[in-house]
């Protein structure tokens, strides 16, 4: 089979991005063959492949990948040939504690992702895909739903009733609204945009604040939590955004330093964070261990993934581009 695969060259650049073919891998042992179906956008992705953080090498671009399993490598007993699998970030994180800094080995960054038809790759590079997901679903996941799970569920321990604050209308905080409401919580979430503002409360949001209107949206927050403040922010927007996000968490309350939407070096209100004994807990995604916590959580619920837009494999300049016009709401899905 002739394998349909993006290329971008070091150092990235949407210029630069090129269709090609590879050659198909027999799986060795522990190894399965996938048959890739989908890919979505993120963040990360687009900052790789637009080469503000290009790759150091030639590269395929994409964390996240889903489709089914076409062969097996000897010894792999965890995955049969028709299952439908998705990937996982760090495909070396099984579970425990974080492993290693940076990107060195995830999918698209470090080293080759997903933005191929085929892949052969170690077993547990993938999980097994919700119950009944379509592959565009399933591959929301491998990025934006782990990382607001985990924020959520594992770093917040989140209970019934607390309150969760999410922020504009990508994918993480789209993810975040529905897992909050899955558990219980009570959301606030903000936009830019009152269209938006409207499908976020569709979606159970309990209170929403347009972030452009109200420039002081964090202690709006607060007061509608009647001043005690919220219990959880999942903060994607960096250096624009957390001051507010932690004027409007409770003392003793979680931050989640999720994003940098708006650059990577700002200042921190140091007086706040030691006044209100705040939590900040940066992350990035999660082990394969809490995908397949996220994926049974997924399967025992209603919750499908808001997905924006699909686009085919060699349009992913454009599908980048329209991620970056800030018009999505939700995922923007690559069909491979
Ligand atoms: N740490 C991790 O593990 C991890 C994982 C995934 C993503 N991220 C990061 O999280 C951020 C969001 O990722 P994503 O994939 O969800 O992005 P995305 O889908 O591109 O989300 C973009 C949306 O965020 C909102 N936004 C933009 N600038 C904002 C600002 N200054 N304040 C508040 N909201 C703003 C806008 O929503 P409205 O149009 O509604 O205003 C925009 O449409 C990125 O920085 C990404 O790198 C981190």
């Amino acid at each position: 089979m002739t394998i349909r695969t993006l290329y971008i060259p070091a150092g990235g650049g949407f210029d630069h991005v090129t269709l090609a073919t590879s050659h198909a891998v027999e799986p060795g042992p522990g190894e399965i063959t996938v048959r890739l179906r989908a890919s979505s956008l993120n963040f990360h992705d687009y900052m790789v492949v637009k080469g503000i953080t290009g790759p150091k090498e030639r590269r395929i671009p994409m964390s996240d990948g889903a489709g089914e399993v076409i062969a097996l490598g000897e010894g792999v007993s965890e995955f049969a040939v028709g299952d439908h699998v998705v990937s996982t970030f760090f495909p070396d994180w099984l579970d425990g504690e974080p492993q290693a800094e940076g990107f060195g080995r995830v999918p698209g960054d470090g080293i080759d992702g997903y933005a191929r038809q085929q892949v052969t790759a170690p077993a547990t590079a993938f999980t097994r895909a919700p119950r009944g997901w379509s592959h565009a679903e399933a591959a929301t996941l491998t990025t934006a739903g782990l990382t607001a799970w985990r924020a959520l569920m594992d770093d917040g321990a989140l209970k019934p009733g607390e309150v969760v604050l999410v922020q504009g209308t990508g994918g993480v905080s789209v993810f975040a609204l529905q897992l909050a409401k899955l558990a219980g919580a009570r959301v606030i979430a903000t936009s830019s945009s009152n269209d938006k503002l409207a499908r976020l409360r569709e979606l159970g949001a309990d209170e929403v604040i347009n972030y452009r209107e109200d420039p002081e949206w964090g202690l709006s927050a607060r007061r509608l939590t009647d001043g005690r403040g919220v219990d959880h922010v999942l903060d994607v927007g960096g250096p624009d955004t957390l001051a507010q996000s932690m004027l409007a968490t409770r003392v003793g309350g979680h931050v989640s330093l999720i994003g940098v939407l708006s650059g990577v070096d700002c200042q921190l209100p140091l007086g706040l964070a030691l006044g209100r004994q705040l939590r900040l807990q940066a992350l990035v995604v999660g082990s394969r261990r809490q995908q397949q916590d996220m994926i049974r959580a997924l399967e025992a619920s209603d919750l499908r993934p808001v997905i924006d837009r699909h686009f085919p494999l060699e349009e992913l300049v454009a599908a980048f581009e329209y991620q970056a016009s800030g018009r999505h709401f939700g995922k923007i899905v690559l069909d491979l």
